[in-house]
């Protein structure tokens, strides 16, 4: 874990324009830098990237985010990764706790010298005929060995004491990344012998770890794959993430296969952005790192048995991460062929159209399932419809996109022949009609100077007023100032307190976030005001569930650049609108207990008059005809 302190100050002296600097050429074009986009293709440059926002924003694909966001979509770096290189780049070490330090020094020189391993196998295999003619047999050019780093590991038992001499290939690291193995009266020897190395390497582009395969037709196994290491999870890595990232950016897509002869011959074909597990099935974690690189996802599996199990295995984890704006296909080739073979046999085009024919998650779903307990031949019995609904709910319950949990219902229903309310009541889930009206919490009286024990005197609670879409416009519009100058949340502080603190939407409790983030801020740096910026704010919702909401407001406020002058004003006739609000309903409220004969508290009454003739007096002043125009041309 990287102590909270530590990526604030990281956070606070990153900018933006110097790391996305480092991979695309920007150019200084009024207060942004604009470039070519480097997650679509496109000539004339659409991207920019806005410093005082610390924000990037594609015009042309709609991509954007924060310096951090930048590196993990264009890295394919996990949240800690991406910090820990934002830290290098301002020469900051990251503290560790004492034990994940020492785990850390010892990766480094494990990578060391699985780096020099690696190319140790692959100089080597240009010295071996019988390797050199495998390859080539395999129809693998030298180009695709190269990009690859193929390699061959020599026959000998002790093999990699040409490059770790004498003592040298005693150090237990050797052990310890796998390299050797150490028998138990001591004697060492190399791991992988006369075999046919795949490197395996990090997003980072280092290597972790050696799939090695036997020539021998036969011989078990056919794979011996690096063990589990300090630098080495199956579970997490894909083979070829680091040689597909790029093709994946400029393609949109990433496809999954079984193998790494799946690999290494779709890049070949042309199909780069190819990647593949471990040995292992695909897990959530496997998902997670694709759907950062791409929101488009073909799975790509045997006509077998295997396959089909491993398909369900990559359904099941991309279940339970995917959201309602990525997409994940599954492509089953027909019987006895693998990508290899329908590519040699009928092109690179006939691997196209398979693509293009891909289930979409939603007709695997249903369609793997009813194979599952009908073997294909539809649902007859009502034991086989039963059964197929036990196995769809744990799959639905997973799930946290719920429009497309929704569709999978639907979907899964008409196969059914049921009704799907029905059969989501089966599976424990609710069905969204539409927007439920959402039902507040009393909201205690706070306003006015904070006269809370005021509030005491309602015998029923004030219902929140601010709850519908017309406040919900008002809202998101505030949400929207406030994120892209999050300066005024320090000045608006007592207003958010008085009306926003006990959310009852989305807008409020994305504001109220906001303001914790920018009032802990203020408190604790010392140059509150220039390091407090919308990038700032962004990168510590990184993972929480509003995160895309509050890009995208951020990302079409790029577009409005409202300056800081009028975002203040549109601020403060915000607030005055929902104090307005709150007021008319707590004084009809009171109005009609005083109807009822219900006992009224005169003065307080007045006061709320009062107030409102006076925020009503200040609308006016301020000529809200500015306001709304905003809003109208900001919400569609
Ligand atoms: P395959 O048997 O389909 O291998 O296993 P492949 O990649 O197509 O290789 P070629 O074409 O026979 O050379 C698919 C994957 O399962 C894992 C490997 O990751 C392999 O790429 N596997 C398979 C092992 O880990 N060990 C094995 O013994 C076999
Ligand atoms: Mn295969």
């Amino acid at each position: 874990m990287i102590p909270e302190s530590f990526i604030e100050e990281v956070l606070s002296r990153t900018d933006i324009v110097q790391v996305i600097g480092r991979y695309v050429k920007l150019q200084h074009k009024g207060a942004n830098w604009m470039a070519c986009c480097p997650f679509h293709k496109e000539k004339t440059p659409s991207f920019s990237v806005n410093p005082s926002r610390q924000f990037f924003k594609c015009f042309g694909c709609g991509e954007h985010g924060t310096a951090i966001t930048f590196l993990m979509k264009y890295k394919g770096l996990s949240f800690p990764e991406a910090i820990k290189e934002l830290a290098d780049d301002l020469g900051m070490e990251v503290p560790e706790d004492p034990k994940a330090k020492s785990r850390q020094a010892q990766a480094k020189t494990l990578t060391d010298y699985l780096a020099q391993a690696a190319d140790f196998y692959h100089q080597n295999l240009f010295h071996e005929r019988a390797a050199i003619e495998y390859l080539k047999g395999r129809g693998i050019t030298e180009a695709t060995a190269k990009k690859f780093l193929l390699g061959f590991s020599p026959s000998g038992w002790q093999g990699l004491e040409a490059i770790f001499k004498g003592e040298a290939y005693n150090n237990a690291r050797l052990e310890e990344c796998g390299l050797v193995i150490k028998k138990d009266d001591g004697r060492r020897y190399d791991r992988f012998r006369s075999r046919v190395m795949y490197p395996i390497r990090n997003p980072r582009g280092q290597v972790i770890g050696f799939g090695a395969r036997t020539m021998v037709p036969g011989e078990e196994p056919k794979y011996l794959n690096s063990p589990e290491t300090p630098v080495y999870h199956k579970s997490l890595e894909l083979y070829g993430l680091f040689e597909a990232r790029e093709a994946i950016h400029k393609k949109g897509r990433a496809i999954v296969c079984e193998g790494y002869m799946d690999v290494i011959q779709m890049s070949q074909a042309g199909f780069e952005e190819t990647v593949a597990a471990l040995g292992t099935s695909i897990t959530p974690e496997h998902v997670k790192k694709l759907f950062q690189l791409s929101d488009l996802v073909y799975f790509s599996f045997d006509g077998d048995a295997a396959g089909f199990k491993a398909a369900r295995r990559a359904m099941e984890s991309t279940l339970t991460i995917i959201s309602d704006t990525q997409k994940a296909c599954f492509v089953i080739l027909p019987q006895d062929e693998d990508p290899d073979s329908l590519i040699k046999k009928s092109g690179p085009s006939a691997y196209e159209a398979q693509l293009t024919a891909a289930y979409p998650l939603s007709k695997f779903f249903v369609m793997d399932i009813i194979r599952e307990v009908a073997q294909g031949r539809g649902l007859r019995t009502a034991e086989e419809r039963a059964e197929a609904i036990a196995i769809a709910k744990p799959l639905l319950l997973r799930m946290t996109a719920q429009a497309l949990r929704q569709m999978l219902v639907q979907e899964f229903s008409a196969a059914l022949r049921m009704d799907p309310n029905e059969l989501a009541a089966l599976c424990g889930i609710a069905l969204v009609k539409e927007a439920p009206a959402k039902t507040v919490a009393p909201r205690s009286f706070t306003g006015y100077g904070r006269d809370a024990n005021q509030g005491e005197r309602f015998h029923r609670p004030v219902r929140a007023v601010t709850a519908g879409p017309v406040f919900a416009n008002i809202k998101r519009r505030l949400l929207q100032c406030l994120l892209t100058h999050p300066k005024w949340l320090i000045k608006y502080s007592s207003q958010i307190e008085d009306e926003l603190l006990d959310a009852v939407d989305e807008y409020e409790e994305a504001i109220v976030k906001i303001w914790r983030l920018a009032v802990d801020h203020a408190q604790k740096a010392q140059d509150a005001e220039s390091t407090l910026t919308t990038g700032y704010l962004l990168s510590f919702l990184q993972n929480d569930p509003q995160y895309e909401m509050l890009a995208d407001l951020v990302s079409q406020e790029s577009l409005l650049e409202t300056n800081e002058g009028v975002a203040d004003y549109e601020i403060k006739c915000a607030f005055l609108k929902l104090e307005k609000a709150r007021l008319d309903a707590t004084i009809t409220e009171m109005l009609a207990m005083e109807e009822r004969g219900d006992p009224v508290d005169a003065k307080f009454l007045e006061r709320l008059f009062k107030r409102r003739q006076a925020i009503h007096q200040s609308l006016v002043e301020q000529s809200t005809q500015a306001v709304d125009m905003v809003m109208d041309a900001t919400l569609t």
